[in-house]
């Protein structure tokens, strides 16, 4: 497990950046905690770190949204999510054309796809303080802990 803090929103997002670079196609991402945690901070650097330049807002109408980069980010936020509406969005089936990161992923119930990796952000005891922790395969964990940027 990687264990971090932030102080601010842009350390979330550097965060999410960085992570963004050890993804591949076919990861899917969930984030976990309350309302205003962090999540689509966190998401907006996973976009840059796949390379998206576009401006990454809430998808919690739409219930994902898909922009191009070197490798494709769907970004779910299921908040809003109806039973009915989970097949007909095809969420799982966006997988394997990019990387896809969920918001509220515990709205879709408890079928999430095996190789899901699961982060959840929570608040800290200051202000702005956020504690962000994930569960990832260990190779990759070993990677990343390597890489320096998350300690
Ligand atoms: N360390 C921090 N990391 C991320 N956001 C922070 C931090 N400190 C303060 N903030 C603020 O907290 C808010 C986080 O909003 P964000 O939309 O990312 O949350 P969210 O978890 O996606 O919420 P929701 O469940 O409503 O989608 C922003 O207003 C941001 O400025
Ligand atoms: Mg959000």
């Amino acid at each position: 497990m990687i264990k971090t803090v932030t102080d601010n929103e842009e350390e979330t997002r550097t965060l999410g950046e960085r992570l963004g670079k050890f993804l591949k196609a076919g990861d899917v991402i969930l984030l976990s905690g309350e309302l205003g945690a962090g999540k689509t901070r966190f998401a907006q650097g996973i976009a840059k770190g796949l390379g998206c330049t576009s401006n990454v807002t809430s998808p919690t109408f739409v219930l994902i949204n898909e922009y191009p980069g070197d490798i494709t980010f769907f970004h779910a936020d299921l908040y809003r999510l109806e039973k009915a509406d989970l097949d007909e969005i095809g969420l799982w089936d966006s997988t394997e054309m990019g990387v896809l990161v969920v918001e509220w992923p515990e709205r879709a119930g408890d079928s999430f796809p095996e190789n899901a990796l699961q982060l959840s952000l929570s608040f800290g005891s200051r202000t702005n303080e956020r504690l962000i922790e994930f569960f990832i395969d260990s190779e990759r964990e070993q990677a990343i802990l390597a890489s320096g940027d998350f300690k």
